[in-house]
């Protein structure tokens, strides 16, 4: 059978998990319809969708169907979305505009965003504890899957590299240092996560775990760099978000500390380590590479 182009592979991926996360909804009672539309109006409105394609398309390589992981990679969806909607709130980020429509809060108001992001929170571990998971992975595997997620997600991850990014007059670090734990913490996490659990979910051995760790490491840092150039370079339409946000915030950028050449040569680097790691493994990482490229290249 003849190989998919990355672009179609991609688009097939991206419908196909689309359609799972739609019908992963819940169902919120009446009483607060409110809820359900503001977390459908966020979680359903389109994004790259590259969390959970990184869990999925980890599976993969290892020649394994990745079906069974839907709950993992929707749960994973589920956290980025929440995480977007409080980037955006007034007290963070004070964005208006977030895939392409006004942000959760602008839509919805600031009371039911934070609970909508909440809810998508909480709900992320509802899924990935569904007992029909047992039916084709461990119980062991499913706690360390949780761990994982919960640990990047929080005080061990995305949520201290919030902290740092917001308020990073009480780091105690040089600018490069400062930025260093700030993209690995409020990006990195999330996206090493799904690396992660896909990883632990196709049972590779400890070594390519390892391998897959530090390729989910460097295609974080490289996508947050990425975001950082296009935040100073990007269009607007393309973007789905309003660029010069960082500008305004004076959020500590690469393009801030390093100037946009040198900010687009450390992506470079990052992508290159990446595919090293790639390499060492023993897995056909064909796909992975191709995601990774797209990191780098990308232009929203
Ligand atoms: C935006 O993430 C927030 C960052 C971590 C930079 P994405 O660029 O993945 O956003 P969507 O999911 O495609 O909208
Ligand atoms: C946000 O980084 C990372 C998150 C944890 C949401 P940014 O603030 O740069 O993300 P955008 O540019 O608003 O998407
Ligand atoms: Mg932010
Ligand atoms: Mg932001
Ligand atoms: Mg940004």
């Amino acid at each position: 059978m003849e190989k998919l182009s990355f672009a179609d592979y991609y688009q097939k991926k991206k419908a196909y998990f689309e359609s799972h996360l739609a019908a992963s909804f819940p169902r919120v009672p009446n009483p607060v319809a409110i809820l359900e539309e503001s977390m459908r109006y966020s979680l359903l409105a389109g994004g790259k969708r590259l969390r959970p394609l990184l869990l999925l398309t980890t599976i993969e390589c290892t020649g394994k169907n990745a079906d069974f992981a839907m709950p993992l990679a929707c749960a994973i969806e589920y956290i980025h979305t929440y995480s977007l909607i409080h980037d955006d709130l007034p007290c963070m980020d004070d964005d208006e505009l977030r895939r392409g429509q006004p942000t959760n809060h602008i839509k919805f108001g600031e009371d039911i965003a934070l609970l909508a992001g909440d809810a998508l929170l909480t709900h992320c571990f509802a899924l990935m504890s569904t007992t029909a998971l047992l039916e084709h992975t461990s119980a062991g595997n499913i706690l360390k899957a949780i761990h994982i997620l919960a640990e990047s997600a929080g005080v061990f991850g995305m949520v201290s590299g919030q902290v740092a990014d917001i308020q990073r007059q009480y780091v105690q670090q040089s600018s490069e240092e400062a930025l260093s734990f700030i993209h690995a913490h409020k990006t990195g996490a999330l996206i090493t996560a799904a690396v992660q659990i896909g990883s632990l979910l196709a049972e590779v051995t400890e070594r390519d775990f390892s391998e897959l760790s530090g390729f989910g490491a460097e295609i974080g840092k490289c996508f947050q760099i990425q975001d950082d150039i296009l935040d100073v370079t990007g269009v607007k339409e393309r973007l789905g978000k309003s660029p010069g946000t960082d500008q305004k915030n004076e959020t500590l950028t690469y393009p801030l500390v390093f100037g946009l050449e040198k900010s687009k040569q450390l992506a470079s680097q990052c992508y290159e380590n990446a595919l090293r790691h790639l390499d060492n493994t023993g897995i056909n990482t064909i796909r992975l590479q191709e995601l990774a490229n797209f990191v780098l290249k990308r232009d929203h």
